[in-house]
């Protein structure tokens, strides 16, 4: 195991000071033995990865089963302890970075955390979605080079608990970042704590207005708490604002929530041949900018169970008609509190559109103030 292409910790180089994480390097006999079996098994599909969702799926859950274990044992036992939540991201080096298997590849570790799936509205309805950074460029993908979490706006049950990614093409120094919330949680003081537990934030809604009131959520927390008791987080990078018009400590809060992800967080460069899978649920993260230089990556949503999103949508998957916005609208009503909600609702909207405006507050703007204090 080797930390070559690990670029930095917030706050030092020492992997043992972020609780959560684990890497592996993939000897030479372990990449040769996963490259040919990844090769034989895509025999069975004309030497081709499958067009067909369905059968991606269904050949990857096999490739997972059938090759991972017995090629390279030791990054068998570390997707198990994805899969059973034991760390919240890991990253895999040395692995084959032969095209012609990068998507077989990329599904099977997926398959190996869970269950893999996309929205219909995501790329097109690939369960593998390519991204580059010149879309990172475009204004709908700014948010991606800022700290957040994935799909805030889609009920717990229905978003992306693990995004797995799989580099293909990635300039020396650019690196994508990982926080992960419990060590953050726990250095933040009680008044931040308490505001970031509370319903205290309202959303952004993807592509709404800051000054349209219908764009913002329903008073939310931050900070949660998982049916088994880890602290969850979301933040979506493009907007959060206080539920309240005058909420004091909301700046404050928001400060220091920034500046504890910024000391305390991972950097790793996703090259070709790296593999970086880290929980969206409890943790955040964001990519590094590219400058002149170029990025492109394979990625996937995996979560434990598709049920939610199969009743919701009544359709079997693995790519369910599910868009952002829509998800937001069954989104159950926060528990307790429904008065304050109203108050704060009804509160919010008597802003003036300036007054909704400067109290937005973007990750954006956070970022640029924290940028290299990480
Ligand atoms: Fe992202």
């Amino acid at each position: 195991m080797t930390s070559g292409n690990l670029i930095r910790m917030g706050g030092g180089g020492d992997t043992d000071r972020l609780p959560g994480f684990e890497m592996y390097r993939l000897s030479t006999t372990e990449g040769r033995l996963l490259a040919d079996g990844l090769r034989q098994f895509q025999v069975f599909t004309d030497g081709q990865f499958p067009q067909d969702v369905g059968r991606q799926s269904l050949l990857a859950q096999i490739v997972a089963e059938k090759l991972l274990a017995h090629a390279a044992p030791g990054l068998g036992r570390l997707m198990e302890k994805a899969r059973d939540d034991l760390v919240d991201c890991i990253y895999v080096t040395n692995l084959p970075a032969e095209r012609s298997t990068t998507s077989l590849l990329l599904l099977t570790l997926s398959s190996a955390i869970g269950k893999v799936f996309n929205y219909g509205s995501q790329d097109g309805g690939e369960l593998g979605m390519e991204v580059t950074s010149s879309q990172n460029k475009a204004a709908g993908q700014r948010a991606e080079l800022d700290w957040h979490t994935e799909g805030a706006s889609i009920r717990r049950e229905c978003r992306a608990e693990w995004i797995c990614l799989l580099g293909i093409d990635n300039t020396t120094g650019i690196y994508t970042a990982y926080s992960p919330v419990k060590p953050v949680e726990q250095t933040l003081s009680s008044r931040t704590r308490a505001w970031l537990f509370s319903q205290s934030a309202c959303f952004r809604t993807p592509y709404g207005s800051a000054s349209d009131e219908n764009s913002w959520s329903a008073p939310s927390a931050v900070l949660s708490r998982s049916p088994h008791g880890c602290t969850e987080i979301v933040w979506p990078s493009f907007a959060v604002r206080a539920a309240i018009s005058d909420d004091a400590l909301y700046t404050d809060a928001l400060i220091e929530l920034a500046a504890e992800i910024n000391r305390q967080h991972l950097r790793v460069s996703v090259d070709a041949g790296c593999f970086l899978a880290f929980n969206n649920l409890r943790g955040v993260h964001m990519h590094g900018p590219t400058g002149d230089g170029y990025r492109l990556f394979l990625k996937t949503y995996v979560r434990h169970s598709l049920r939610t999103l199969q009743q919701v949508t009544g359709e079997s998957g693995p790519i369910f008609a599910l868009t952002e916005a829509g998800a937001s609208q069954q989104n159950p009503p926060p528990r307790g509190g429904s008065n304050h909600m109203g108050s704060a609702m009804t509160r919010s909207s008597r802003r003036t559109s300036a007054e909704a405006q400067s109290a937005v507050w973007t990750a954006i703007s956070m970022g640029h103030r924290y940028a290299e204090s990480g």
